[in-house]
């Protein structure tokens, strides 16, 4: 799986630069704060980055064993290698959603009074802490009012409005802003990179634009376009859920059949089709379509028996509705509203 191969490992392979910088700082400050927490959507790594730390502060070979003056983790020492595979005896992964009672959080914090072993650090990460009982919240609130020196907490959550204040108030704080297609393709070609494959800057912005600014969601595209041998932007599109729509929207609005429309977008939308790769299709075919109405070169060559006013008027809504998906409680309305639009207003 490359989202696992790919997992970044050091601050360099953090392709959220913002967030990366943050790091960064933290490692070459004096001191280690006792609890950070970590917020922000899936897949954006939240995860990778609480085991980069784990593994930086307790380098055997870096800065933090003063044997160079990189603070990131080597990856290769014993220490960073038990700690990637999950078997270091200092580091301790929780799932927050699956150690949510209270004796169990206790027998945790227990053992935090207990020197690390073979680490200078004893480093607790809990993940989905927002998932915690409040009996167990109560427990790790009192640790970290008195927090042993050779423990550190790392916290990660999605939701960090349910997080007690108590407890976040006594962490550093990052938040990670979402990934945006820029860092999203720069992800996707370290893994190319790797791979040892080629692919159009056009193909990855397609991938990056229907991952939902998640690196792991444009992961799994870019794995699943490469086993199943879709490595193109028809390929991409296909493993979205766009190819249940083999209707030209064009044709049926120029045909003003506003029923047929109707009942195709709502089966379209019934079969699990994504409108997001849609409508850009379409603001992309409409694109073109009035640049052949111009007279400009263009790889669409019929005129649909539209104006240039109507496709303008179909582009400004087209593009209306694209905005307003991400708001959409109903995936297929937006386009549904801007197709009545359309033809209500004549
Ligand atoms: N900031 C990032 N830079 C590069 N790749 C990332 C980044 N965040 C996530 N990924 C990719 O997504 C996968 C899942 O990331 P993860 O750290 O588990 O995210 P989270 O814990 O926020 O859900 C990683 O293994 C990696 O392939
Ligand atoms: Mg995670
Ligand atoms: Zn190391």
């Amino acid at each position: 799986m490359y989202y696992l191969i790919y997992r970044p490992n050091t601050i360099s392979e953090i392709d959220l630069e913002v967030v990366a910088d943050k790091i960064e700082a933290i490692l070459k400050g004096k001191s280690i704060p006792h609890a950070i927490l970590l917020t922000g959507p899936k897949g954006i790594g939240k995860t990778s980055i609480a085991r980069i730390l784990a593994k930086a502060i307790n380098c055997e070979k870096n800065s933090f064993a003063n044997i160079s003056t990189s603070v990131d983790p080597c990856n290769r020492c014993y220490n960073c290698l038990s700690i990637a595979q999950g078997s270091n005896l200092d580091v301790y992964e929780i799932d927050g959603a699956s150690n949510r009672k209270i004796d169990e959080m206790r027998n945790l914090i227990d053992k935090v009074k207990f020197l690390p072993i073979r680490t200078h650090f004893k480093v607790y990460i809990i993940d989905e802490a927002h998932m915690l009982t409040k009996e167990a919240f109560n427990a790790l609130l009192k640790t970290l009012e008195e927090p042993p020196k050779h423990t550190i907490f790392i916290l990660a959550t999605t939701e960090v409005d349910k997080m007690p204040t108590t407890i976040v108030s006594r962490c550093i704080h990052i938040n990670f802003p979402r990934a945006n297609n820029t860092s999203i393709v720069h992800m996707l070609k370290r893994i190319l990179k790797g791979e040892k494959i080629k692919a159009d800057e056009e193909i990855l912005e397609t991938i990056a634009k229907n991952s939902d600014n998640s690196f792991r969601d444009a992961t799994k595209i870019l794995e699943q376009a490469i086993i199943e041998n879709k490595l193109s932007v028809a390929g991409i599109h296909d493993i979205i859920g766009f190819k249940l729509f083999d209707q030209d929207l064009l044709l049926l609005i120029s045909k003003q059949n506003v029923k047929d429309l109707l009942s195709i977008l709502e089966n379209y939308d019934k079969n699990g089709g994504s409108f997001k790769p849609l409508i850009e299709y379409y603001l992309d075919r409409l694109h073109k379509l009035l640049l052949f109405k111009k007279g400009l070169d263009s790889d669409i060559t019929t005129d649909y028996n539209l104006t240039i006013s109507q496709i303008v008027k179909l582009i400004r809504l087209f593009s209306e509705a694209y905005r307003n998906l991400k708001y959409s409680p109903i995936e297929s309305l937006p386009l549904e509203l801007a197709i009545i639009d359309f033809f209500s207003e004549k």
